[in-house]
């Protein structure tokens, strides 16, 4: 899916047929996004505002639906391409005490999520102690509680390697957008308990479509991953026996105060696109300039350049059988 056609055509590429890397296959694919993550892993953090902004909005969304009720402490819930473990925080105000996995493409990603998880315990710990010491009553409440396991599986999305039927909650924040959705929500479908929930934050169509614009100034490469539509993501959930419960899209906007910090900011998050038909040789002065003055007309007026993000949250079901009829 390609979204040009929602903004003004832009003018010819003047080099459109230089430079593109090939057509990949899906494991070469899958290889150089896993790249990009290990990359990207040590300074993720420092970047990924609205990717914070984003899980807090998908809980907010989850909490609108009321979704956690159905979630005991004896449920366990998957975090789907973790990442460094953002959602980890929203999970434990959701679904507090559950067993978690916490899945990655990524092993760098997963070992900055597995140290964010013993921090957060250690500060557990040290939070409940100190109670502890001064009341009774609390230290009782800390032997019942504590803080949920950490799982954490190297993994891929589209080959959940998960038993089947055993998870009461997916949490997956813009992790699916790199998958095939097919592919992805049938594993989804397939590692979900009847009645289990998939939460899941994508990316739409108008993502990065500044950047886009401006990139077709000066070549005919990808710049950005295709990104699906609201409507097809629950077409495809769809497909994957999962039933839509909701979905909400909303834009928000990382800024910067110029495009080499914007574009720093894409590929510290490891969203650079890897795909066939990116552009492989270097921006020259001329290319460079081009590219900056197309950006230019973005320009807001407290001074920084924008760079929309579309985001879709969609609370998908699997449905529990029905009970038999009598
Ligand atoms: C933009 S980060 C989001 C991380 C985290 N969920 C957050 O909200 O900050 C995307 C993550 O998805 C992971 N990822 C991409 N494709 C994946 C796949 N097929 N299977 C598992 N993880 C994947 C990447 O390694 C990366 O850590």
């Amino acid at each position: 899916m390609h979204e040009a056609a929602a903004h003004p055509a832009p003018p010819a590429a003047p080099d459109a047929a230089a430079g593109a890397a090939p057509i990949m296959t899906p494991r070469a694919r899958r290889q150089g996004i896993r790249n990009a993550f290990e990359r990207a892993a040590a300074h993720y953090d420092e970047a990924a505002l609205i990717q914070r902004e984003i899980c807090s909005r998908l809980r907010a969304f989850a909490v609108g639906l009321d979704l956690q009720a159905g979630v005991s402490i004896d449920d366990t819930v998957l975090d789907a391409g973790c990442g460094t473990g953002f959602g980890f925080a929203e999970l434990d105000q959701l679904c507090p005490g559950t067993t978690r996995i916490a899945l990655d493409l990524a092993p760098s990603m997963l070992a900055q999520a597995g140290r964010r998880h013993e921090r957060a315990r250690a500060r557990t710990n040290r939070a409940q102690s100190a109670t502890a010491a001064a009341c009774a009553e609390s230290a009782r409440a800390h032997d019942a509680g504590g803080s949920s396991g950490l799982l954490a599986v190297c993994g891929d999305l589209e080959h959940l390697p998960l038993a089947s039927g055993r998870i009461a909650l997916i949490w997956s924040s813009l992790a699916i957008q790199w998958c095939e959705p097919g592919r992805a929500l049938a594993e989804c479908a397939r590692v979900l308990a009847p009645g289990g929930v998939a939460l899941v934050a994508t990316l739409g169509p108008r993502t990065l479509w500044e950047l886009r614009e401006a990139f077709a100034l000066i070549d005919g490469a990808r710049h950005t991953i295709d990104f699906h539509s609201a409507t097809a993501w629950v077409r495809a959930a769809q497909a994957a026996a999962l039933t839509p419960i909701a979905h909400e899209t909303l834009e928000l906007h990382a800024s910067a105060p110029d495009l080499r910090g914007l574009l720093q900011d894409i590929k510290r998050i490891g969203a650079a696109t890897v795909d066939g038909g990116r552009r492989r040789q270097p921006l020259g002065r001329a290319a460079w300039t081009r590219l900056q003055d197309g950006y230019e007309r973005h320009r807001r007026s407290d001074g920084r350049l924008p760079a929309t993000y579309e985001v879709i949250l969609l609370a998908l079901r699997k449905p529990a059988p029905s009970p038999p009829s009598r």
